[in-house]
């Protein structure tokens, strides 16, 4: 009982002890500040919706690789739908909001869109358009700049000849035959999975089968799939 009243006490004290010092009521906005993006966009390429890391809407200060604040966007139920996402209480440190792939370590892995943002406090609203999420770009960044570049980087040798620094990576492998293919097959073949070897050295090649763990080589796998099924772009 006795505790009872102390609590009542401090709740008063609250109210109207602090309140009264201050003599002002502070209006909404200094709990709820912060700018608002409003984001229109939709996808193509779901098939290279990520597993092991996050498809994120983010908003980057002056870090480039670690967003100030992320949001988890969830996938779509189809292809093309027309999401409209919004991320709020914007810090006045923001400098740009990007739609990209992000680890679970909350670290920038690939952008697919970027807006800057300006000094004002205007709401932003940003119209993205469609993103398709098996693009080249991707692969580039996700797979061959943070993995391949070791051994297929130029620095001590190029392994197996194959070139995958980021000038020269689509040139080397789209529609070029690859040496240690037994059967013949190209590198990539646009629109033809079943004769694009970069698929088979990752699946089965002793050096490379375990490069990553089971549900980041599954979004690899699916992510190269998807942009060799795709047509596989230079986009
Ligand atoms: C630890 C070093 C190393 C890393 C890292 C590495 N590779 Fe390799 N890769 C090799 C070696 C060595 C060969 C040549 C294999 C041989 O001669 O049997 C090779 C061969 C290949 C080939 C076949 C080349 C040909 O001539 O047919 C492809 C495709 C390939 N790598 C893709 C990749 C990709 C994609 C990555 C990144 C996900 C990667 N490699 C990462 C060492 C590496």
């Amino acid at each position: 009982m006795k505790r009872y009243r102390q609590y009542i006490m401090y709740a008063l004290f609250l109210l109207f002890g602090l309140g009264c010092d201050e003599g002002k009521i502070y209006p909404d906005e200094t709990v709820d500040s912060g700018r608002t993006a409003t984001v229109s966009l939709s996808f193509i390429g779901l098939k290279a919706w990520p597993k092991e890391n996050m498809l994120s809407l983010c908003a980057f200060g002056e870090d480039p690789l670690r967003p100030l604040q992320t949001q988890r966007i969830s996938k779509p139920a189809e292809a093309g739908k027309k999401l409209k996402l919004r991320l709020n209480h914007l810090t006045p440190d923001t400098r740009s909001i990007e739609v990209a792939v992000i680890s679970r370590g909350l670290r920038l892995i690939h952008s697919y869109y970027t807006s800057p943002v300006n000094d004002s406090d205007e709401p932003l609203d940003v119209s993205v358009g469609e993103l398709d999420l098996a693009s080249f770009k991707r692969v580039q960044a996700q797979v061959f700049d943070l993995n391949c570049l070791s051994c297929h980087g130029g620095g001590s040798g190029l392994a197996g000849q194959l070139d995958l620094r980021d000038d020269v990576a689509y040139t080397s492998l789209v529609n070029i035959k690859a040496p240690l293919s037994g059967e013949g097959k190209n590198y990539v073949t646009p629109g033809d999975l079943n004769n694009s070897f970069l698929l088979d050295i990752l699946e089965d090649n002793p050096i490379h089968k375990d490069m990553f763990n089971s549900s980041g080589k599954q979004e690899v796998l699916a992510l190269i799939q998807a942009w060799v099924s795709g047509g596989a772009l230079d986009n």
